[in-house]
């Protein structure tokens, strides 16, 4: 009779197999590029090392690298994102090597990148840039090996630049994430609609009627905001731009600052990729039951320092949940332990946003191979043919035709001559 332990690992297999299939059958556009990449061996002979979510659609991404003949490592750009299946049925049955491990603490997470760096990269695609600090910093000896990276969210780009900046970046970096077929929807509708359901899978509460709370009226920030409106809630934005704040008011949001829109928030979540969003001050004046999450790349955007430090007791009331009972008695609730609520607590963007932003990577990544050695170490933009080459099989896959312009429309549209 087989064993226990591997009876359940072979189910966590099959279903990380399943979760990886399904989101392949979905991810229309990566597949077409993935099929030309495998039919050229596009990155043969190269090692590529990635440090993403580990989830289905991540798994998807590395499988079309290693299947267009490069070497991949993987493992999670976040301690909570990895979904155990995936990762398992990455390693059983696709021999792609993955140490990413949901609830790692932050010595078995760093451990994990070493691992990766481990392999000596020509290439990392990061998220976040923790995989590339590492590199500059206590994995000197690996850099001379790496020819350029990719970079995933505003964060790790947001970093990148300032390494950048202060000349200590030593290798050229594409910034994916600001291509427009990353941000307009992955930051956008892939967060929007994945936090309300991060936001759902953790506490099974409403959002219709309630005072919803929004930190950042960036991409991420838009798209939550947008959701939440979608689904009844009373949305109040919290900005520090006074030109995104006035967007917000214009698309019809209360905006004010965050020490006032606690006061009678029911839920407030965090976007932005600054530190101490929500501070001691701030939750000292919330109200009773007040729900905390955050969509942010890094946990530091609700100051977990002070809940712990104002609460008299606090305890994990759901699996995503963490309740603190101040010292009057109020509770003040944090969802995955204030990270990316999203991937921690729900199933992360929905799979045909990934397949935009993966098809980005994988075409950034070519980019790379062929320009790595004429690139000055640096932060690039993703040039926007591979950007109109995207959104174009992407408007096939949704079955979508547009016009074309004419030619004494293209004539036109570059003449100065005529006017009035
Ligand atoms: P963004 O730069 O477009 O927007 C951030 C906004 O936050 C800006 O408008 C900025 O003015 C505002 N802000 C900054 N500090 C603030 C503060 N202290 N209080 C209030 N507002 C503040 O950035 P984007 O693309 O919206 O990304 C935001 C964060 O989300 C980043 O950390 C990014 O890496 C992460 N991200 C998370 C994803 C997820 O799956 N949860 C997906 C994509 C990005």
């Amino acid at each position: 009779m087989r064993p226990a332990g591997s009876m359940a690992k072979k189910e966590l297999v099959d279903k990380g197999v399943k979760r990886i299939e399904w989101a392949r059958t979905h991810m229309k556009v990566l597949e077409s590029i993935r099929e030309r990449l495998v039919r050229e061996q596009a990155f043969e002979g190269l090692k590529v090392g990635m440090a993403l979510h580990t989830e289905a659609k991540t798994a998807v991404l590395a499988l079309t690298i290693q299947e267009a003949g490069a070497e991949v490592r993987l493992t999670s750009c976040n301690p909570l994102s990895t979904d155990d299946s995936v990762a398992v049925a990455l390693n059983e049955e696709y021999g792609l090597t993955t140490y990413a491990k949901k609830g790692q603490n932050n010595a078995e997470y760093y451990k994990s990148l070493n691992k990766v760096l481990d392999m000596g990269p020509d290439y990392v695609i990061d998220d976040g840039a923790d995989l590339i600090f590492l590199l500059h910093t206590k994995r000197k000896e690996m850099l001379p090996k790496v020819k350029g990276a990719n970079e995933e969210t505003t964060t790790g780009v947001m970093r990148l630049r300032a390494m950048a900046q202060q000349g200590e970046l030593k290798f050229p970096v594409m910034s994916v994430n600001d291509a427009y077929m990353k941000y307009l929807f992955d930051n956008r509708y892939g967060t929007g609609q994945s936090t309300m359901d991060g936001f759902m899978a953790a506490t099974n509460l409403v959002i219709a009627g309630k005072n919803f709370v929004v930190a950042g009226y960036g991409w991420c920030g838009r798209g939550i905001a947008m959701r939440a409106k979608g689904m009844g809630a009373d949305v109040t934005v919290c900005e520090v731009d006074p030109v995104r704040a006035i967007e917000a008011k214009l698309d019809g949001f209360a905006v004010m600052p965050m020490s006032r829109a606690v006061r009678s928030a029911d839920i407030a979540i965090s976007a932005t990729g600054c530190k101490d969003v929500v501070t001691a001050e701030d939750i000292r004046a919330m109200k009773d039951g007040c729900v905390l999450a955050n969509s942010g790349h890094f946990d530091n955007e609700i100051s977990k320092a002070a809940l712990l430090k104002l609460a008299k007791k606090h305890s994990k009331v759901r699996d995503s949940v963490e309740e603190f009972v101040l010292r009057d008695g109020r509770r003040v609730y944090l969802l995955a332990e204030g990270r990316l609520v999203n991937l921690a607590a729900g199933q992360g963007h929905p799979v045909e946003i990934m397949d935009m932003s993966f098809a980005i990577q994988a075409l950034c990544l070519e980019y790379l191979d062929f320009s790595a050695q004429t690139l000055e170490p640096d932060v690039y933009d993703v040039p926007d043919y591979l950007d109109d080459r995207v959104a174009r099989l992407k408007l096939q896959t949704m079955g979508v035709k547009i016009d074309k312009l004419s030619k004494e429309q293209q004539a036109y549209v570059r003449n100065w001559r005529e006017g009035t």
